[in-house]
């Protein structure tokens, strides 16, 4: 099994499987590609085809081809395996037989509940009031029904555990695990007890969880829905209801209909609008963003007015703007939910999608309408909630328009609204050669440096590590291993291969290693000139921090001097001291503030 994970490892490419699934562009030796592990509309996002890894810059997300689909597809390690022995046509010799890992497990749970919760719905007595609900009542037809494979659970304790139990041979705890029981003594309880199923699959189509819905006459105190709860496969926040089906049209259109309950998600499909999704209920999440963003550039959603509103869901309109998916927000004109529009005005609903506004101009528009803009007040009100969702806008022209707008609205100088935006902003400046995620880590300067001068060499030519002048510059552990390992390395090798010499690295050392490598941006790398100015400054700066060191250790040295009373000794170190300072002054002064820690 170990050797055929590393038969796998060994024949798989990382460009080709993270390419399948999102656009990289060739960026010198790596790719790279806007991450889609968090929202961004520059790529910070590289993968490295020599060490067989990725790693994203903003996010600090990283890993191999196997973690990249654990992340992304959501698989587990086994399911990874599987799929990636397949695609390269390897048998994968059996980890003990019939065994099945524990996802497997509870999919398979989850998989023969709703097969019998469907059986219950649409074939047995005990079914027979809520399908008639559901048809007489809600308006669905028996295909939609078994295309979304809804069920009914019985208002009892034994069903559940007869079918999954006595009859499928699962484990009470495998149950509990799936999220369908709750172990009572000797007792398993079904937790959707008397409620219409609403099976939840994650975007594969792997059942995963249910939702479950009271009947309308169903007396018990208890919430309209219940959700299954966290569990291994089931994580609330990540899933959109009915994109197992829906996704292709969703493609096809180019643009997401987000809705808010499986009921609107339901009839829209019936009716015809099938580029549609469910939120369930809750604020639209960043994985949720990021999950439908792989199928649309677009989303429509067709909320509650109160619910788009809210702050939850701005946050959510916020992230998707930013990472360049267009948000558009339908209000409905005749009814109050997108159930209810399908179903009983379909022209009217499909009219208010088409008729959707911008998110931006939504929320500017529903604030307007919640105060008085003519006067001081509620000027100060309008003002209080629109600044921060202007300063979140990250496009700066985007930003600039609908500062004009509000301006303009409010009817004060476009000034006064530009300023309110900076104040709610907290002013990075960046140095020139770190990038964001640089300057927001812990890492001293120094160590940047030796890294960025590292990754310079590595990605051309390390040749010039043999230069004492610039090895010397080296000083932080890790960088000094790094570079002794080159060292033994070269002496060995006449030729540099990046990709050998990084599986020659234990894995700590690897792991620096690959993040610089992956750093930086290389295409200035590729123009000489541009590499030489940026591998002089780097180097230059790192001396001055050697000569920094060097005055501290000396003075240091002075003031023992002195106290022991060592007079020619004490003058000797004075000497050297003015000399290393002297020559740090002229380095300051050199091309008139051009180091980069001189520069604002
Ligand atoms: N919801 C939930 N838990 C609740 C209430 C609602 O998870 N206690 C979620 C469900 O996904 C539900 C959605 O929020 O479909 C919308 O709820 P609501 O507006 O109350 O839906 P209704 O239109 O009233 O419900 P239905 O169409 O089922 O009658
Ligand atoms: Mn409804």
């Amino acid at each position: 099994m170990d050797n055929q994970v590393a038969e796998i490892k060994s024949k798989i490419d990382i460009v080709s499987i993270i390419g399948e699934r999102i656009d990289l562009k060739k960026a010198g030796r790596n790719y790279k590609a806007n991450c889609p592990f968090h929202g961004e509309k520059t790529p910070s996002f590289m993968v490295s085809p020599e060490l067989q890894i990725f790693k994203c810059f903003g996010c600090s997300e990283s890993g191999d081809a196997f973690s990249f689909l654990e992340k992304y597809e959501g698989m587990d390690f086994p399911e990874a395996l599987k799929y990636l022995a397949d695609k390269i046509g390897i048998k994968l010799q059996k980890t003990g037989i019939g065994q099945s890992t524990d996802r497997e497990r509870l999919i398979e749970v989850n998989s023969q509940a709703l097969r019998f919760y469907n059986y219950l719905l649409l074939e047995h007595p005990v079914g027979k009031k809520a399908l008639e609900y559901l048809v007489h009542d809600r308006g669905l037809k028996p295909d939609t029904i078994k295309e979304f494979q809804l069920g009914f659970s019985p208002e009892n304790s034994y069903s559940l555990k007869k079918f999954l139990i006595d009859k499928k041979k699962f484990l009470p705890s495998d149950i509990e695990r799936a999220g369908i029981g709750l172990i009572r003594g000797s007792n398993i309880y079904d937790r959707f007890n008397g409620r219409i199923t609403f099976p939840l699959f994650d975007h594969r189509g792997n059942p995963i969880g249910f939702a479950g819905r009271i009947l309308p006459w169903d007396k018990r105190e208890t919430g309209k829905y219940i959700n299954s709860p966290e569990t291994p496969l089931y994580h609330k926040s990540s899933v959109l209801y009915a994109l197992n089906l829906t996704r292709g049209w969703i493609k096809k259109k180019k643009v997401a209909i987000i809705v808010e309950g499986e009921l609107d998600a339901i009839s829209s499909y019936q009716a015809g609008i099938k580029n549609v999704v469910a939120i369930k209920g809750s604020a639209l999440t960043e994985e949720q963003i990021r999950l439908l963003s792989r199928f649309a550039p677009k989303f429509i959603l067709a909320l509650d007015a109160d619910m788009a509103g809210d702050a939850a869901s701005r946050r959510g309109l916020t992230i998707a703007g930013n990472a360049g998916i267009e948000v558009k927000i339908a209000k409905l004109s005749n009814f109050k939910d997108p159930d209810e529009a399908a179903r009983h005005d379909l022209a009217g609903y499909k009219k208010d999608l088409i008729e959707a506004e911008g998110s931006w101009d939504y929320l500017i528009n529903s604030v307007f309408s919640r105060f008085n803009s003519s006067t001081g007040s509620g000027k100060a009100k309008i003002s209080k909630e629109l600044i921060p969702i202007l300063s979140e806008i990250g496009d700066r022209i985007v930003q600039a328009h609908y500062a004009n707008v509000i301006a303009r609205r409010l009817d004060v100088p476009l000034m006064a609204v530009t300023d309110e935006v900076d104040k709610n902003k907290k002013a990075v400046a960046l140095p020139k050669i770190l990038t964001e995620s640089e300057i927001g880590s812990d890492k001293d300067r120094k160590v940047l440096l030796e890294e960025r001068l590292l990754a310079m060499g590595f990605q051309t030519d390390p040749k010039i590590f043999l230069s004492e002048s610039v090895s010397k510059l080296i000083s932080t552990p890790l960088n000094i291993r790094i570079l002794e390992e080159y060292m033994k390395f070269s002496s060995l090798n006449k030729d540099f291969d990046l990709s050998v010499f990084a599986s020659s690295l234990s894995k700590e050392l690897f792991d620096g290693f690959a993040q610089m490598v992956l750093g930086g941006n290389e295409e200035e790398f590729f123009d000489p000139d541009l590499f030489k100015k940026e591998f002089d400054l780097v180097q230059k700066e790192l001396k001055i921090f050697s000569i920094k060191d060097n005055l501290k250790f000396l003075a240091s040295e002075m003031r023992n001097l002195e106290k022991d009373g060592d007079k020619d000794k004490l003058f000797k170190v004075q000497n050297e001291f003015g000399k290393l300072a002297e020559q740090l002054s002229g380095y300051t002064e050199a091309d008139g503030g051009g180091i980069i820690l001189k520069e604002p």
